[in-house]
């Protein structure tokens, strides 16, 4: 199969780029013809950013997994749709062709019906990086149920938010699952999360470590057994339901800047055209390549280039259930010399994290299958980027830092492997259908070249956020609200003299922890919930391998018992604890300075940017502190800096 809308030049891309701006209606439908419709569209777009009102290919009826499994059967039935590597490279991969995977989503798909699974309904999907996870999020798809994959690093806490916002009333999850020396009790965390919640019927508990765990009679059931009686029926094909262009495909829950989680919805049509255009696109894709994109499939970069992406382009995708450091630091070169990977997606913490271990770990794989690197979630600094170049690429492999969001479903911003330029620490040019725009602070437009400024979108692009889970309200605040008539991403950019753009982080208060998006209130709220916290402050400060690091400012109750080195240390251990189990382990501050006070202003407002600085090792130029109730309060927490 080609790929009639793949760009093969640079002229090409300036003409496609000029043609999805002028007319995005005529790009877009000529971009659609090639997809798998139960039923064309009566209209390609309709929108404005008020409301927001968000509408692609009205009218139009589909399913996203006719299109990733059905249409491939023909020609590609016996080609590796996904391969799997497990976490213990001793254990044996498993490689499913795209016969295996529909075969497998249509069993499954027949399990979620006979439990009660309908079009529509929410079913929250927490498991480890195993096949059956990519199984049950394409079998929900196939069913026309509303998939919400939790992260399995969230504690039960978050799911029982997570489940309750969505209100789901389905599970699918894993007995445990392995992530590096750790074998996460994935099905406990889920019961705990289930306390006092009415709302879920049913719990499907797949196989994974063989952990012992109870299973509720009547509401949890075993994967295995479900599908032997599938098995048994001979079913082997699942008629895909029909949904609308602009039905829910699924919903993500990320962090904004407020203390609660935001459900982002994506729709059927817009989604799949948009992933997989820019899978295309952005990796240039040949038939036959090996794409590993080494994310979670609970984050957005997983559900569109592990699995909607690539399989809607009929790709071989790869994915591994391990960490990159175990059980060395030579496991993503193993897994590439292993499958003769040839693009390679991962995010600038973890090249970070493996330039710490030097070239040993890198020598004695063979990288040269590698035709593509690419990098997403955070601005990767110079250094790392050209050691993935020399010592990864070794010279040949266009980088493509990629630039996009869970809201934006897609890649918005990116260079095109080795068709359009690249420049280190710059994501570049936008996607085809993508315009961008800087503002100042009053949302004023900043034009020309060699200006910064808060990057926003002024038209939608097909996989545009089209509400916040039952709360369109939310949705409209945070980001259409903020400046009129535009799509505000949160990020602040910079266009240099070609009109390239490099994203220089968040100008909210949200963090990016390692790549992890996380609210600094959510962090304050988890802390606040330690018995003896009286209150506290996050922000986030440079980290050399995690890009930010959390630095917690807590005022802590009692005895001051946080003044003895030993004593502190215990409570720190405590807060830890509280985080952990409040979120999770990934929102854990680095450090936590206790302090006496916070620096507010009269009317109660703690001012982050003092604290900021002070986390980021600032001492003088602190900015205005004359506002400050209490301006002696910044003396004593610029002494007691961690
Ligand atoms: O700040 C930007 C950063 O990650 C944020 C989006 O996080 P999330 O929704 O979790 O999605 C991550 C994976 C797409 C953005 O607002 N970000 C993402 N990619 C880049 C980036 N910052 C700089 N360069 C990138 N390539």
């Amino acid at each position: 199969m080609s790929y009639p809308y793949q760009i093969k030049n640079i002229e090409q891309y300036h003409r496609d780029y000029t043609r999805s701006i002028d007319d995005p209606s005529e790009f877009w439908s000529s971009v659609a013809e090639h997809f798998t419709w139960k039923k064309k569209w009566d209209e390609v777009l309709n929108w404005n950013f008020k409301e927001p009102k968000i509408e692609w290919f009205k009218g139009a009826k589909l399913n996203i997994t006719e299109n990733c499994l059905d249409r491939h059967l023909e020609k590609l039935g016996d080609t590796p749709a996904l391969i799997w590597e497990p976490n213990d490279p001793d254990e044996h991969h498993r490689i499913l062709t795209y016969k295996k995977l529909y075969e497998k989503v249509c069993q499954f798909s027949h399990v979620l019906k006979n439990n009660g699974v309908k079009k529509g309904d929410r079913v929250c999907i927490y498991m480890g990086m195993i096949p059956e996870l990519a199984i049950a999020v394409l079998a929900c798809a196939r069913v026309g149920a509303i998939h919400s994959v939790v992260f399995g690093g969230f504690s039960a806490q978050s799911i029982a938010d997570r489940l309750y916002d969505a209100q789901a009333e389905f599970i699918v999850t894993c007995d445990g699952a392995y992530r590096g020396q750790k074998d996460i009790p994935l099905k406990s965390v889920i019961d705990d999360a289930l306390i006092g919640n009415r709302i879920v019927k049913k719990v499907i508990v797949t196989t994974r470590t063989r952990t012992p765990v109870s299973m509720i009679k009547g509401r949890d059931v075993w994967w295995e057994d479900e599908i032997k009686k599938v098995e048994t029926l001979g079913l082997t094909d699942f008629p895909a339901e029909e949904m609308d262009a602009e039905d829910p495909l699924f919903i993500l829950y990320t962090s904004g800047s407020t203390g609660k989680p935001k459900g982002v919805v994506h729709s059927c049509a817009g989604y799949m055209l948009f992933t997989t255009y820019t899978f295309v696109n952005v990796f240039q894709y040949k038939q036959g390549d090996i794409h590993f994109c080494t994310a979670d499939i609970g984050w957005i970069t997983g559900h569109s280039y592990i699995l909607y992406g690539p399989l809607s382009a009929g790709a071989t995708t790869l994915m591994f259930e391990g960490v990159p450091t175990w059980p060395d630091a030579g496991r993503f070169w193993n897994i590439i010399d292993k499958f003769k990977v040839n693009i390679l997606y991962t995010a600038p913490t973890a090249i970070r994290s493996l330039m710490g271990f030097g070239l040993g770990p890198v020598h004695g794989h063979d990288l040269s299958s590698l035709k593509v690197l690419g990098t997403v979630g955070e601005p990767i600094n110079e250094e790392a980027w050209h050691w993935y170049d020399e010592h990864i690429g070794k010279k040949k492999c266009p980088i493509v830092d990629t630039w996009w969001q869970t809201e934006t479903g897609g890649i918005l911003i990116s260079n095109l492997a080795g068709i359009t330029p690249s420049k280190p620490s710059y994501a570049t040019l936008p996607l085809p259908g993508v315009h961008p725009i800087l503002v100042d602070e009053n949302g004023k437009e900043v034009e020309g070249n060699n200006v910064s400024g808060n990057l926003c979108i002024k038209s939608p692009w097909p996989s545009t956020i089209r509400t916040t889970y039952d709360d369109h309200e939310r949705c409209r605040t945070n980001y259409f609200a903020t400046y009129p008539e535009l799509y505000f991403t949160g990020d602040g950019a910079l266009r240099d003299e070609n009109g390239f753009y490099r994203i220089t982080g968040r100008v909210d208060d949200v963090l990016n922890v390692s790549g992890h998006r996380i609210g600094t209130a959510e962090v304050e709220n988890a802390i606040n919930m330690h018995a003896n916290v009286v209150e506290s402050a996050v922000v986030g400060y440079p980290h050399d391998i995690k890009g930010q690091g959390i630095y917690a400012f807590v005022i802590y109750q009692g005895s001051h018992a946080q003044n003895t080195h030993g004593t502190a240390e215990m409570i720190r251990k405590d807060i830890h604890q509280t985080v952990t189990r409040i979120i999770g382990a990934i929102a854990k501050p680095d450090k936590i300075q206790f302090v006496s006070g916070l620096p507010k202003t009269r009317s109660g407002k703690i001012m982050r940017r003092i604290l900021r600085k002070i986390a980021e090792g600032e001492t003088e130029n602190l900015g205005d502190t004359s506002t400050l109730l209490d301006p002696g309060v910044v003396e004593e927490i610029k002494n007691g800096k961690l």
